[in-house]
């Protein structure tokens, strides 16, 4: 408990504008390092002032349960997240607060109920065996593994949130989707003809159009797609979804889908050629299965697939930053921050903290395994994920999914990097390799 008097107000850094630019540089080049700077020489809360806007970071586990928790309702995602994504996915789930948040989440939870992933599964199975069976593995060529995971994710949107092969129109969708996405976080916050924020608004247009041409079908229909379950979803009251709030939450969780678990998949992909003995182990698992294609029930027995995807996301989180924006004056660690401020706190940082992880900057998938549980060193040290309210409503599908293909990729494919290669990462907005990362690829014996 705080006293009042040892509370103290934070106030502002000062820093020179050269020091000022350095620091906005590296937290693009480098968030993890701009993180630890920061709060190696500043401490655990540290506010900047630009012009009229305020900017405070918040570090470590304890500040995660604050602002995930919310318990007094301080902390707004709506503020937050407009102001970084709004332009383009207005009203999606994360852009929600308090009672309308947890109306729109309680109508979203039909799209993701046990039965629902089930039946993903089944059709998701056979489309990633014949999608990773194509890939082309040439001894001198490499396969870029992010371009290759994001189209396959889009394609299985497709299947699975549409339930439909998008045909002719799939290279348009594929195109209004890019845009849509690269505009979410646009560095030139500009609307003017050209820049990429204008093109993601016109892609916007054409994906909003084109889920209402689908609309009147998938209400009516019998078809259990994400979105027929989002049209026909419905609460004790009777309350459905409008037409325009359907098409926003499908704009929205096509985007959350997409790109998080292209992410993941990456670093996994990237970790397991660095730790061949991490492959082969992945592989024996996956064989000790007895199985052609994936049932529900195998997926907890991936139990080392399941901590190498929980060691790539400790390291590697597609989300480095959850932004916040404070509603009210709040207290943390004896100091009074004020209403009206952008709050991030930091997985990516957190991640890192010698207090939660032995050897942090080591891959070492065992440090989830039941003896070591170092991700139970505090509840909340391990939030690639997020947590509280707005906790990812599609973690089961993401794991879902990338044991599918984790699946598919150990049995079918050997896969190597050269031996002084290192994965160089941009992580913002989306953690992800610059160069694409290349990998080579050797059929397995089936
Ligand atoms: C490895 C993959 C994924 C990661 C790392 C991830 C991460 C996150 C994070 C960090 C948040 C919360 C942000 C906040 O606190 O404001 C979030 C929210 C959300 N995610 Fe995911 N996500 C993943 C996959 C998915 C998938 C596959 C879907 C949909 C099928 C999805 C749908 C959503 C939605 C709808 C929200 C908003 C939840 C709410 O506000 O109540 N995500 N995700």
């Amino acid at each position: 408990m705080t006293h009042e008097s040892t509370v103290h107000e934070l106030k502002p850094i000062k820093l020179s504008l050269l020091e000022t630019f350095r620091l906005i540089r590296k937290s693009y080049v480098n968030p993890l390092e701009h993180a630890q700077e920061l709060q190696q020489r500043f401490g655990n809360a540290v506010m900047q002032k630009f012009f009229r806007l305020t900017f405070v970071n918040l570090y470590g586990a304890d500040a995660h349960r604050l602002a995930l928790i919310n318990s007094d309702q301080v902390f707004s995602n709506k503020e937050a997240w407009n102001q970084i994504i709004g332009r383009i996915f207005p009203n999606g789930l994360m852009l929600r607060d308090g009672d309308d948040h947890r109306y729109h989440r309680r109508l979203m939870q039909a799209g993701f109920k046990n039965k629902a992933l089930h039946r993903y599964l089944s059709e998701m199975g056979p489309q990633v065996h014949e999608a990773v069976a194509h890939w082309p593995a040439h001894a001198d060529q490499p396969l870029f593994a992010f371009p290759t995971f994001k189209q396959m994710t889009l394609n299985l949107a497709a299947t699975i949130f549409l339930g439909m092969d998008l045909g002719d129109e799939a290279a348009r969708l594929n195109k209004a989707f890019e845009a849509t996405v690269a505009a979410s976080m646009p560095r030139i916050p500009l609307a003017i003809p050209g820049t990429i924020l204008w093109n993601g608004i016109r892609a916007r247009k054409y994906m909003c159009e084109y889920f209402q041409r689908l609309l009147p079908a998938k209400r009516t229909g019998n078809s259990a797609d994400m979105f027929s379950l989002l049209c026909q979803a419905t609460d004790e009251e009777g309350n459905q979804y409008t037409d325009e709030e359907v098409i926003d939450h499908m704009n929205f969780l096509m985007m959350a889908a997409h790109d998080t678990t292209t992410s993941t998949l990456t670093s996994m992909t990237y970790a397991l050629a660095k730790h061949p003995e991490w492959q082969q182990r992945l592989l024996e698992e996956v064989h000790s299965l007895g199985v052609e294609q994936l049932e529900y029930a195998d997926l907890e027995k991936m139990e080392l697939t399941d901590w190498v995807m929980k060691e790539a996301l400790r390291m590697y989180p597609p989300l480095s930053t959850l932004p916040k924006y404070s509603l009210k004056s709040f207290q943390f660690e004896g100091l009074t921050i004020p209403a009206g401020a952008m709050v991030a706190t930091y997985p990516i940082h957190t991640h890192y903290m010698e207090e939660y992880w032995s050897e942090p900057q080591k891959f070492d998938p065992l440090r989830f395994s039941g003896g070591r549980a170092e991700h139970k060193n505090h509840p909340y040290c391990w939030v690639p994920f997020s947590g509280g309210a707005h906790m990812c409503i599609g973690l089961h599908f993401a794991v879902m999914q990338i044991k599918v293909v984790m699946f598919e990729m150990l049995r079918q494919y050997h896969w190597s990097i050269p031996e002084n290669y290192t994965m160089a990462v941009q992580q913002s907005p989306i953690s992800k390799p610059r160069d694409g990362l290349p990998v080579y690829l050797a059929p397995r014996e089936q």
